[in-house]
């Protein structure tokens, strides 16, 4: 369609929010036909990061973290779900649109056959007890005229749905496919692995300069320029620049990685347990350089780990991740003041206390969803408890939550 418009929410921008995720979802598909098996890495995952914050996502290994980030910068084609980068989408996933025509269609099918059977039953019913002939078949029609005037409104309603859906589906494509490269690059990502990310056959200059490339800046002096700029930034020395990545300790391939992303000159930038494989002692410098670099270039960040001790100070909110969902999100000092979710608290529970005597008393609590959730009457969802503080929880567990909160007052 010529006059399509790539969808644009002005009311994000508007109220400053630089990324807004909405029902995320990504599933990964192993196998085919029956031996097939979805895992599902994330699941329906919704949140908003405000311009200039520190948002942090934190969970044990391998409940999705990665993956949500991978998904935001559109390495992978997400399963369903959108999300908008400065108003724009920049991911439209359509599973749930195609589920959603696939269970209309299902459903009216079989309410039409439910209709035709019961239609062919009083008629039966009609003729059986009636001798009249002529009056037999006026009534039949009668009943015929009803049915079939049900039968005709499901299919308008189905077709109205499917050209609904369809409608959406197209837009989704077009939206995919006519993402600005420029604005994606105002999004960078630090990769988790200092080692993996950083390809061993190429010299710090062309690994830092390979964005550049990509946004089709062919000017090597500049370039060359910009890599010596972005190494200062981090730290590092301009004459690294020709060498390679195996010549560096673990802590100088993280600010290579880092910046590789700030050459791009990005507004938001997703940090990937930027400093998990990183000695004790080289952790704090690479959060401090990020916090400067924060100030600094004005930078909203998504800061991704799995403790909560390394988020605490550097993040504004903190979304808790477990299993693909996000089970409690808050400000951090609201998260730790009044935690509501067990699997938060098991989280706290882990944070070792610096005093020896407090640290000896600290008991460890082990997060085991059968032992504390009964969703079996009612499923949870993630629902505003008080002002910016959500928790995953079902009516029930929302008034045992809110007690808490009572006697924490
Ligand atoms: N490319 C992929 N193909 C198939 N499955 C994947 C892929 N990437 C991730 N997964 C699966 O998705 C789930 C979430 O993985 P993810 O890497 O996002 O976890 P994580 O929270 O980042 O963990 P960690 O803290 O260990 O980095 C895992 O079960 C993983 O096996
Ligand atoms: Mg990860």
């Amino acid at each position: 369609m010529a006059n399509r418009k790539v969808t644009y929410l002005p009311e994000l921008v508007d109220n400053n929010i630089e990324l807004s995720v909405r029902h995320l979802k990504q599933f990964f598909k192993f196998g085919h036909g029956k031996n097939a098996f979805v895992t599902k890495a994330v699941h329906d995952i919704s949140f908003d990061i405000k311009k200039g914050e520190c948002f942090g996502v934190v969970g044990e290994s391998g409940c999705g973290k990665t993956t949500t980030g991978r998904t935001l910068i559109r390495l992978y084609k997400a399963t369903s779900g959108s999300v908008y980068f400065k108003g724009y989408r920049i991911v439209a996933g359509n599973r749930w649109n195609e589920k959603e025509i696939k269970w209309k269609r299902i459903k009216t099918n079989r309410k039409i056959r439910d209709l035709k059977n019961e239609m062919n039953e009083k008629i039966r019913v009609l003729s059986d007890e009636q001798g009249n002939k002529e009056f037999v078949e006026s009534e039949s029609a009668k009943i015929r005229d009803q049915y079939n005037a049900q039968i005709e409104k499901l299919k308008t309603d189905l077709a109205a749905l499917i050209k609904e859906q369809k409608e959406k589906i197209a837009q989704h494509n077009y939206d995919n496919k006519h993402v600005d490269k420029k604005l994606m690059s105002k999004m960078q990502m630090i990769f988790q692995d200092p080692v993996d990310s950083l390809d061993p056959r190429m010299t710090v200059e062309d690994i830092i300069q390979e964005g550049l490339h990509i946004q089709g800046q062919y000017n090597a002096f500049e370039n060359s320029q910009k890599v010596r700029e972005a190494l200062i930034k981090v730290g590092l020395l301009p004459e690294y620049a020709s060498r390679y990545p195996h010549e560096f300790s673990g802590g100088q391939r993280q600010r290579i990685g880092i910046a590789r992303a700030l050459i791009m000159n990005p507004d938001f930038l997703i940090c990937d347990e930027p400093i998990s494989a990183l000695d004790v002692s080289i952790r704090a410098q690479i959060i401090n350089l990020l916090n400067n670099l924060k100030d600094e270039m004005g930078l909203t960040i998504m800061f991704i780990a799995h403790d909560l001790s390394v988020v605490k100070y550097f993040c504004d909110r903190i979304a808790v991740m477990y299993f693909g969902n996000i089970v409690e999100l808050a400000s951090s000092d609201e998260l730790f003041k009044n935690p509501l979710h067990p699997y938060t608290r098991a989280l706290l529970s882990a944070i070792p206390k610096p005093d020896p005597l407090s640290e000896k008393e600290r008991k460890r609590y082990i997060y085991v969803p059968a032992n504390e959730h009964d969703y079996s009457k009612e499923a949870p969802s993630l629902v505003e408890i008080t002002p910016g503080h959500f928790v995953m929880a079902n009516t029930e567990e929302l008034e045992k939550y809110r007690k808490v909160l009572n006697e924490n007052k």
